[in-house]
């Protein structure tokens, strides 16, 4: 049964990299886990999971507007209260989004990871560790939460 989703944003695609890395590192740990693009998300598997991930590039130093929609309407309809939240992002040179995503999260009751994953454009090998280290924490915290 799906436990955990991984929500993704990404204009040229150096998020998406994140998301997937994110979501091998939950099913490394036995945890069923997929990565969705924000546009095919369905609000059934944001109620059904345990956890969410959400990632955002940042773009004009906020998160991208449908993201922030996103958060504001489909994520306070699906009632994520108590859930357990992580957030993401590629950035270029502030990275506000992951943070702002993390405030929003929190705003509706969710139990966030901290600290949020940032990484400046295109994810290098040591940053897709990282990814996959994010991915392994949100599974330990679905088994332990
Ligand atoms: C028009 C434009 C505006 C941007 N604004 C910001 C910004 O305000 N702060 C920042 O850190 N990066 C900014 N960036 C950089 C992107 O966040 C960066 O390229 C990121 O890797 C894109 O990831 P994505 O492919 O997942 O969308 C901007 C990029 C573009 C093209």
């Amino acid at each position: 049964m799906l436990k955990a989703i991984v929500v993704y944003l990404s204009t040229s695609g150096n998020t998406k990299i994140m998301a997937d890395s994110i979501t091998q590192g939950i099913l490394k740990k036995h945890v069923d886990a997929k990565a969705v693009s924000f546009y095919d998300v369905k609000i059934e598997d944001i109620k059904s999971v345990d956890a969410i991930a959400v990632g955002s590039s940042t773009f004009y130093y906020k998160m991208l507007p449908p993201m922030e929609k996103f958060l504001d309407e489909t994520m306070a309809n699906a009632g994520v209260e108590g859930k357990i939240g992580a957030s993401f992002g590629s950035y270029g040179w502030s990275g506000e989004a992951p943070l702002m995503i993390a405030k929003k999260m929190r705003q509706l009751g969710m139990n966030v990871l901290d600290p949020v994953l940032r990484i400046q454009y295109k994810p290098t090998e040591k940053d897709l560790n990282e990814c996959l280290r994010l991915g392994m924490d949100i599974a330990e915290k679905v088994k332990n939460p």
